[in-house]
């Protein structure tokens, strides 16, 4: 099987005997959770298994490491693929839901969180995976109540956000909420910086299933002082809450937060523009390494169905933000969702590539045209299949090549090029480079899988 692919990225695709060093590898893991995962791989040489959410099948991880080739190690880098660093049991794939912020902000109250719980059901998203309801910020009154606690603003929550979780639990979905690991959020209502214990506490008594925690008013104290506390206060209640770290990338957080949370923010706030998206993108794109089951590089919520973009940009949004393994957080106004906007956000395809249970987060590997606006994207999925954007960021149609070298594969391997967007086979065999035209600021994107009929080398 290894020798479909490019020995240096590719090899030990799949072992016969994996199932017998699983057990000894997660002994090893558990006797190293403090020693740098990098190194846990390295020793190891490796067959990594995963539990997929829903059945225990066993995956094996392919296996990047130790490569010569500096162009190609660097290619698939996965020598920092964090594995369960933060083990509650969550984020085994990148969370999906929906978030108040990028289209309502603080325009928010109990009517439109309910019905746009109604929404993801009705639609059809809730199926889909698309689970955690979350209130941004804002939900919250501005000033604590005499015992101290955080109160839902009464004028907008008049009910309180226990009956607005158990509403959103009776659908079958999970309710998240906001605070910030300062002394006041961004809209300056109360931070839980300091009072972790009693929040965290009350969350869970409310039946909170997933907390983000912003970064404003932090009395200028380092991420890795701030975040932990919430970690272990979370943990603490014995309630099982997402914890979605909100730090914008400034200190790095790739480096540090696998231990600290389930995701965490590599960059400043998204917009609904083109130019906020694109960079966006190729700043998430540097922290590749380090995503993995347990903790995922997170470039904010979507902003697919808010108007800015066309189309095309937010086709290309969402595939990007599937490639990356990134959070899909829906942004818009679900109640109000046009035919567009569903048919993208609910492209199960493309889904399945975001929540591939091999959980390697894809990258750019190939960049041509004008200021390298032709771009090729692409990364390793379970079951040796490999993932493709053909990005055209470029602002005239253009035909983006995709040489199997600068992908990684062998230039002889056939391949069977499934297109997720038109959803069909679009070639049985393609050999040594795929080549598609592309809309202007548009996308295609599809799954590769080698055709073993067809090798002849082993
Ligand atoms: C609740 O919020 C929505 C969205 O901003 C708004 O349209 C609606 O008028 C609000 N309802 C109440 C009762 O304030
Ligand atoms: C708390 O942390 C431990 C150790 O990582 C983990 O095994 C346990 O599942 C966590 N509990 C909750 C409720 O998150
Ligand atoms: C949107 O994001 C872009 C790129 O990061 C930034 O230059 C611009 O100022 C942002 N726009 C708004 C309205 O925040
Ligand atoms: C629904 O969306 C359309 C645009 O798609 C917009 O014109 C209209 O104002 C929206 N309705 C509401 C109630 O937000």
């Amino acid at each position: 099987m290894a020798l479909l692919y490019n020995r240096n990225i590719w090899s030990a695709v799949l072992t016969t005997n994996f199932c017998h060093q699983i057990k000894n590898l997660w002994t090893e893991i558990q006797n190293s959770r403090m020693a740098k995962w990098s190194s846990i791989v390295a020793a190891v040489s490796l067959t990594v298994f995963m539990m997929s959410v829903t059945a225990a099948t066993v995956l094996p991880i392919h296996r990047y490491l130790k490569v010569e080739d500096t162009f190609i190690s660097q290619l698939y880098d996965t020598s920092n693929y964090g594995f369960l660093q933060i083990d509650n049991g969550l984020a085994r794939t990148p969370q999906m839901g929906w978030s108040t912020w990028n289209f309502f902000a603080c325009n928010i109250n109990e009517t439109v969180i309910k019905e746009t719980a109604d929404a993801l059901i009705s639609t059809g998203l809730a199926s889909l995976g698309y689970t955690y309801v979350n209130i941004d910020d804002c939900w919250s009154r501005s000033t604590r109540n005499l015992k101290g606690e955080m109160i839902a603003d009464p004028k907008t929550f008049p009910s309180g956000i226990k009956a607005l979780a158990d509403y959103v639990h009776s659908k079958g979905l999970k309710l998240g909420v906001y605070s910030d690991a300062g002394i006041f959020t961004c809209q300056v209502r109360p931070g839980s910086l300091f009072q972790e214990k009693n929040d965290a506490e009350l969350w869970a008594s409310w039946g909170v299933d997933y907390l983000k925690y912003d970064n404003c008013y932090n009395l200028d104290l380092p991420p890795q002082k701030r975040y932990p506390p919430m970690r272990d206060a979370l943990n603490d209640t014995g309630r099982t809450i997402f914890y979605a770290l909100c730090e914008w990338g400034i200190d790095d957080p790739a480096k540090w937060a696998g231990k600290i949370g389930n995701s965490w923010r590599t960059t400043d706030d998204i917009n609904d523009t083109w130019i906020s998206m694109t960079t966006i993108a190729d700043i998430n794109n540097k922290w590749a390494s380090y995503a993995g089951p347990g903790g995922w590089n997170d470039p904010d919520m979507l902003e697919v169905g808010n108007g800015g973009m066309n189309y095309h940009e937010y086709k290309g949004h969402f595939s990007i933000w599937a490639l990356m393994k990134a959070p899909l957080i829906i942004g818009c106004d679900v109640r109000n969702i046009t035919a567009d906007t569903l048919k993208i956000l609910s492209n199960k395809e493309v889904i399945a590539v975001d929540q591939d249970p091999l959980g390697v987060q894809g990258r750019r590997v190939y960049a041509s045209g004008p200021d390298g606006c032709q771009q090729v994207w692409a990364g390793p999925l379970s079951r040796n299949r490999l993932a493709m954007v053909l990005w055209n960021r470029c602002s005239k149609a253009a035909t983006i090549i995709a040489k199997w070298s600068v992908i990684g594969l062998e230039p002889s391997i056939s391949v069977s090029m499934r297109d997720l967007w038109k959803h069909e086979v679009v070639s049985e065999n393609t050999v040594g480079s795929f080549s598609a035209r592309v809309n202007a600021h548009g996308c295609e994107m599809y799954i590769l899988t080698p055709q073993r009929a067809t090798r002849s080398s082993i």
